[in-house]
């Protein structure tokens, strides 16, 4: 006999959960790094405006059709409109889980790693920053070996379930990284020659934007709240149909904007003020935050506790990317979550391992970029934006706006949904992605 579905115990439970998954690597590291490869505050600017009228809404709907249903991302579309193509939305998420993972898992096992070089003591004062960093990722052995620990662990917290795993560690997580963050801020900004950093980050260029830059803002923002791949579909379904919706996501959404704001002004500044360069990609918070801590009186604790929460928030959202694959293979194929768990956590860590070694240890390119920055650039540029397009046009036009409306109104709290959603959901949210993701893939490929 198949146990029941799991159920968020409370409210609390869901919103930590949720925020938790929105909460990670894309807040701090990917989040610095797209702003400093595209120019700085204009980026920043597009990138609140697509949160506010992008963002929210689709939180909105996912959690919404999640909740409806109180299925895994495809077995939600099959339950909605059954008999119709539309499930393969959501097997367009379950193939962005599997694609962000591999990579993002890589990622994590840096911050791990960072962990311990702090303790070591090889990134104190006077360390070669830039070129640790280097040394690190393109090195064979240990980043793969850190993405190995990590993949398991995510692992194992996915086949015990969910809610258990989930709601205790993000319980204390979330505030001590915020806690974190303000201090690392408060350095950064007070360090000589901050100025032109924050300069960077608020004073706006517009010309310095592309199209290119537009679609990469529209794909931080679904990767950061983690929209357009049925994550939030899949957390949805565990809440009850009691619970509110338009609240919990508004909490979600805003909590996971007011980290990555913050992470910019601990980076920023000190990019500046440390001669580093704003452009230099992936490694800018690895690079930049060590030597901010540098700066630090016990600079080495507060670097240790602050890749240890780094990683914490990497594994909150590794877990919810592997969720969405292992609920679809319980919901809709009897697995169990254990096997589950296994067999896609193991497929997901053996995807990783070209995508890490194509940072240096191995020549590997597709489309004329490492394997690693390709997986980014498809889930960026695609899966994401493809999956919110096409979500948005299933709530809005198939499922129809007016009930996704009322199912999102059902047992609410404060906020109450108006004709301002349907026109959002309808129009707005689907021309403006496929707009830029049109413009966007032409000038990436022009
Ligand atoms: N939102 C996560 C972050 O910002 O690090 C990454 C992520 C998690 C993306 C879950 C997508 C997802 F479904």
């Amino acid at each position: 006999m198949k146990a029941p579905r799991e159920l968020w115990t409370s409210k609390v439970a869901f919103i930590l959960a949720a925020a938790g998954s929105a909460v990670g690597l894309g807040n701090i590291w990917r989040f610095s790094y797209v702003v400093g490869t595209n120019g700085g505050a204009a980026f920043v600017i597009i990138y609140l405006i697509v949160i506010a009228i992008i963002g929210y809404p689709m939180m909105v709907t996912e959690v919404t059709l999640g909740r409806k249903a109180h299925k895994n991302a495809i077995g939600t579309f099959k339950a909605l409109a059954p008999n119709t193509p539309w499930w393969i939305v959501g097997a367009l998420g379950v193939l962005a889980g599997f694609v962000i993972l591999s990579f993002y898992s890589v990622v994590a096992g840096w911050a791990v790693s960072y962990f311990f070089k702090t303790i070591g003591g090889s990134l104190g004062a006077g360390a070669d920053f830039g070129g640790v960093f280097v040394g690190h990722i393109s090195s064979a052995w240990t980043p793969i070996l850190w993405h190995a620990v990590f993949m398991a662990v995510t692992l194992g917290i996915i086949a015990a379930g969910v809610v258990k795993g989930i709601s205790r560690s993000v319980r204390i997580l979330m505030p001590a990284l915020f806690v974190l963050l303000i201090i690392l801020v408060l350095r950064s900004i007070t360090l000589p020659g901050a100025g032109a950093g924050i300069a960077f980050y608020l004073r706006p260029n517009f010309s310095d934007l592309t199209w290119q830059s537009i679609l990469g803002a529209v794909g931080q923002a679904f990767f950061t709240l983690s929209l357009g791949m049925g994550c939030m579909i899949t957390y949805g379904s565990y809440l009850s149909d009691k619970d509110d919706v338009p609240d919990n996501a508004a909490w979600i959404v805003g909590l996971d904007t007011a980290v990555a704001i913050i992470a910019g002004f601990a980076i920023f500044p000190a990019v500046f003020a440390l001669g580093f360069d704003p452009g230099a990609g992936a490694g800018l918070a690895f690079i930049t935050l060590p030597a901010v801590f540098a700066e630090l009186p016990a600079g080495v604790l507060f670097g240790a506790v602050f890749f240890l929460l780094l990683s914490v928030a990497a594994l909150t959202s590794a877990i919810s990317l592997l969720e969405v694959v292992v609920a679809w293979l319980i919901d809709e194929y009897n697995w169990t979550r254990t096997k589950a768990s296994v067999i896609i956590g193991l497929l997901i860590f053996l995807l990783g391992i070209p995508a890490s070694l194509s940072l240096g240890a191995v020549s590997f390119n597709i489309a004329g970029m490492p394997f690693f920055d390709f997986l980014d650039f498809l889930q960026e540029s695609i899966l994401l934006p493809l999956g919110g397009l096409l979500t948005a046009v299933f709530a809005g036009h198939v499922w129809t706006a007016n009930k996704t409306r009322e199912a999102a109104n059902t047992n609410r709290g404060k906020i109450q949904l108006g004709s301002w959603y349907d026109v959002l959901i309808k129009y707005v949210v689907p021309i403006a992605i496929a707009v830029v993701m049109l413009f966007g893939l032409i000038d990436t490929f022009s």
